[in-house]
């Protein structure tokens, strides 16, 4: 599979600098935030496979979530990765970091998640979780909002990876603050791809 324009997936230089760094710190739980057409989703698989990681990727566009599903499946990837539909900030608000059981026995439903209205855990088995890598690449005036989620589900050392952070640096001023204003976090900025922020909590 290329990376595609039309589906803003990651250049192909970040994605290998992702598959880098999952190579060398075998992340077991991995959250990507955005999927599209399950490009950088597959392209972690690949790599995650080798030693049993997961990936649990969120994105609310459906035509893409099929297409995404399509493309995993081909790539016979579909246990190692499971697509949550659904606005990513609502999802996260739902995933809660004091589960301590596996992803993967609670993270079953596949389906569009009910509405926070319902009151219903959309997750059989609990909201989970912990995750030890994250890549945040959906709406990037939410970057902001997706790291907190990250540093509040993140397990110690977790590396958080966000795209696009030369292309869309107008939009990601509070992101950026975010990240300089906090001492417990250390970060770089490689001019890969879109750019590239790699941050790890301390
Ligand atoms: C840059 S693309 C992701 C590319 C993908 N990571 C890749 O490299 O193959 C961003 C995706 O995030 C999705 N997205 C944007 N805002 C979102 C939101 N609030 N909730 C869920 N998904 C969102 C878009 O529909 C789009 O498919």
């Amino acid at each position: 599979m290329e990376s595609s324009k039309e589906f803003w997936n990651v250049d192909k230089n970040a994605g290998n600098l992702l598959q880098a760094l999952i190579f060398t710190h075998h992340p077991k739980h991995i959250l990507e935030i955005g999927t599209s057409n399950g490009y950088s989703a597959i392209l972690m698989a690949k790599i995650a496979q080798q030693y049993g990681g997961h990936i649990t990727t969120i994105e609310y566009f459906e035509k893409r979530i099929a297409l995404a599903q399509e493309n995993i499946a081909q790539a016979g990837l579909s246990d190692l990765i499971t697509v949550l539909q659904g606005d990513a900030l609502e999802v996260l608000s739902r995933f809660s970091p004091s589960y301590e059981g596996e992803l993967e026995g609670v993270l079953e439903s596949k389906a569009t998640p009910t509405p926070a209205s319902a009151g219903t855990p959309p997750y059989p088995g609990g909201r989970n979780m912990r995750f030890d890598f994250f890549f945040i690449d959906a709406n990037k005036k939410q970057y902001a909002q997706y790291l907190e989620h990250c540093l509040r589900l993140a397990n110690p050392g977790a590396i958080i990876v966000a795209d696009n952070t030369i292309s869309h640096r107008n939009k990601l001023a509070d992101f950026f603050a975010a990240l300089e204003n906090n001492k417990n976090i250390q970060f770089l900025e490689l001019e890969i791809g879109a750019g590239l922020v790699i941050a790890q909590a301390k």
